[in-house]
C-alpha cells in the first residue's frame, strides 16, 4: 500500500511546475515550486516540524509541553498541526488587528490564541512581545520555536528544500528566487545551492520599504515577508540580489497568476513572480529560473481577490466618474499630499492650512511618498478654533490635539461613494496604489459635479451657449433636468448606503 504514517510524513517533496502564460517570452525557463501543496498549506510547514523534532531531540520539548509562539501567520499553521499530530498544547499570541479567519483557522488545529491589543509600546506588559514572554515563563514545559533566531529554521531548507530542487532540475537550476520573512527559505536553500554550484544565483523578492532590499522598514501590504529588522535566520552572506516590488505589482501578479495559470497564490507569490519576472529578462536560452509561491490565495480573498477591498485602497478602477477623475479635474496640477507630523507644533498646521487654502490636514508619521499605515490622525481649522482658547495652543504638538484620520476612499472608486462618504466626513484621504495621494474635499466634488467632467457631454445652455441643437452640447442622458438630479452631498446616490459603506 502506499500509504504515509502520518500527516507530518507529508510535508515537503512539492513540485515544479512551469510558468508558461503570465512569463510568456521569456528567453529561459521559469519553474514554480508549489509550497502550497505541503499539508498545511505553505512553505512553513518545513521549520515548523523541523524546530518540534529539534526540541524533542534536546530535550527542550517532552511529552505534555505547551508550544508558545507569536506568530499569525503560516508558521502558526504549521506548529499547530504538529502539535495536533503530538498531542502538545499550543498557544498562539496575537494582536487584535489579526483577522478573525487567521483566528478560527489555528483554532480549527486545537490551538489556543490569546490577543493583545496592538496599540500599545512593546515593553508594555499587555504588548505581544510581554505577554508571549509572560505566558512561556509561567507555564510548565513551554517551549518557544523562536522562528526569526532558531537557526533549525534555515536548516530545515538546506536539508529539505534545497535538495528537492537540486534533484528535480537535475542540478541545472541557476537561479533561486524567494521571499523573506525571516529569510530561512533564502539562506536554507542558498546554502545548500551554492555548495553544489556556486554560480547558482540566490536572490530575494521584498514589499518596496522591506529593509532586505534598501528600505527603512516603512510599512506595505504585502503580507508575510519583508521585515523592518534584520532576522538572525538571514543570511547576506548567501543572497546575492534582492529586487523590490510594490503593492500595486504584487497584488496584480497575484490575480494575473491565478486567472492565467489556474494557479491560486498569495500576494507574496505575486511578489516573488514579479522578482522572478524581472531575474528571467536578463537570462540566457540556457537558464532555468526558480521561484518559491510560498502559499495559496485562500488566505487571502478578503483582500487581494476581493475587487471591493481593492478598489477602497486604490488598486483598481470602478465605475467612472471616479475619486480619481475628481482629482485630475481639480484646477492646476494636484499638489503633493499637504500633511504635519505629530511631533509639529499646531503653529504650523495653522500656516500650512492657510498657505495652501485648505481647511483640513492628515497627520502623519514619515516623509513623502506616505504609506497608509503612517497616518496617524488629523487636524481641522474648526476643531483648532475650538481649541485656540486655549492660550499656550499653537506651541504645543499636533499629535495631542489631532482628531482621528480623515476616511478614506480608493481612487478608482466611484464618485457616488465619495459623495455619501463625504456626509460625515468633511474630507477623505485617496489612496492609490496602497498609499495616500491626495485629500479630496466636499468643494472639490461639487467643483467637479457643477462644472460636469471631461467626457461629460455638456447640456445645452450650460456651456454659455444659448443656441439649442449646439453641436458641442447634444441632449441626452446627461441634459438639464438629469443633472439636477446628480446626487450631492445632502442624499446618498443611488445604490449608496446612508452609512456610506460600500455598495459592492
Ligand atoms: C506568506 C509567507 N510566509 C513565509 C514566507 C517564507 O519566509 P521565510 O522562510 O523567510 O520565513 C514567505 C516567503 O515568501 C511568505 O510569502
Amino acid at each position: 500500500m502506499e500509504v504515509a504514517d502520518s500527516i507530518l510524513d507529508l510535508i515537503g517533496n512539492t513540485p515544479l511546475v512551469r510558468m508558461r502564460r503570465v512569463l510568456a517570452g521569456v528567453p529561459c525557463d521559469v519553474l514554480a515550486k508549489l509550497e502550497m501543496l505541503n499539508p498545511g498549506g505553505s512553505v512553513k510547514d518545513r521549520p515548523a516540524v523541523a524546530m518540534i523534532d529539534a526540541a524533542e531531540r534536546d530535550g527542550l520539548l517532552a511529552p505534555g509541553g505547551t508550544i508558545i509562539e507569536p506568530t499569525s501567520g503560516n508558521t502558526g499553521v504549521g506548529l499547530a498541526m504538529v502539535a495536533a499530530r503530538r498531542d502538545y498544547r499550543c498557544i498562539f499570541v496575537m494582536t487584535d488587528k489579526v483577522s478573525e479567519e487567521k483566528v478560527q483557522l489555528l483554532r480549527a488545529y486545537g490551538a489556543e490564541v490569546v490577543i493583545c491589543p496592538v496599540a500599545v509600546a512593546p515593553d508594555d506588559p499587555d504588548s505581544y512581545y510581554s505577554t508571549a514572554e509572560r505566558l512561556v515563563a509561567e507555564t510548565p514545559g513551554a517551549y518557544r520555536p523562536n522562528q526569526y533566531f532558531n537557526q533549525v529554521n534555515p536548516l530545515a531548507h538546506e536539508r529539505s528544500t534545497g535538495p528537492e530542487l537540486w534533484r528535480q532540475t537535475g542540478g541545472r537550476i541557476t537561479h533561486f528566487v524567494a521571499g523573506a520573512g525571516t529569510g530561512g527559505t533564502l539562506a536554507g536553500v542558498g546554502r545548500y545551492l551554492k555548495a553544489q554550484n556556486p554560480a547558482v544565483q540566490v536572490i530575494g523578492a521584498d514589499p518596496e520599504g522591506s529593509i532586505f532590499s534598501g528600505g527603512s522598514g516603512r510599512p506595505y501590504l504585502v503580507e508575510g515577508i519583508g521585515e523592518d529588522f534584520w532576522p538572525e535566520t538571514y543570511d547576506r552572506s548567501v543572497v546575492d540580489r534582492v529586487i523590490p516590488v510594490s503593492d500595486r505589482d504584487s497584488f496584480e501578479m497575484a490575480r494575473a497568476v491565478s486567472r492565467r495559470e489556474g494557479l491560486l497564490i498569495g500576494g507574496s507569490g505575486g511578489t516573488v513572480v514579479c522578482a522572478a519576472r524581472e531575474v528571467a529578462r536578463e537570462c540566457g536560452s540556457g537558464d532555468v529560473v526558480v521561484l518559491l509561491l510560498p502559499d495559496a490565495g485562500r488566505g487571502y480573498l478578503s483582500k487581494v481577490f476581493n475587487d471591493a477591498w481593492m478598489a477602497s485602497h486604490g488598486f483598481l478602477i470602478g465605475e467612472r466618474p471616479c475619486v480619481g477623475d475628481v482629482l485630475d479635474a481639480r484646477a492646476g496640477a494636484v499638489p503633493p499630499l499637504v500633511y504635519v507630523h505629530p511631533g509639529d507644533p499646531v503653529r504650523l498646521a495653522v500656516t500650512r492650512m492657510r498657505d495652501y487654502g485648505v481647511s483640513q490636514l492628515p497627520v502623519a508619521k514619515g516623509d513623502l511618498p506616505l504609506t497608509a499605515a503612517e497616518v496617524v490622525g488629523s487636524v481641522d481649522e474648526l476643531q483648532l478654533m475650538a481649541l485656540a482658547f486655549d492660550g499656550d495652543l499653537l506651541g504645543r504638538p499636533v499629535g495631542e490635539v489631532m482628531n482621528r484620520p480623515l476616511e478614506r476612499i480608493g481612487i478608482g472608486e466611484p464618485v457616488t461613494l465619495a459623495v455619501a462618504k463625504l456626509e460625515r466626513s468633511p474630507a477623505l484621504l485617496v489612496l492609490d496604489g496602497g498609499c495616500p495621494r491626495a485629500v479630496v474635499s466636499r468643494t472639490d466634488v461639487l467643483g467637479f459635479l457643477s462644472a460636469g467632467y471631461p467626457g461629460e457631454p455638456v447640456p445645452p445652455g450650460e456651456d454659455g451657449s444659448t443656441q439649442p441643437g449646439n453641436d458641442a452640447a447634444p441632449s441626452g442622458p446627461s441634459g438639464p433636468s438629469e443633472r439636477s438630479e446628480r446626487p450631492v452631498a445632502s442624499r446618498p446616490a443611488p445604490g449608496v448606503r446612508r452609512d456610506g459603506s460600500d455598495r459592492r
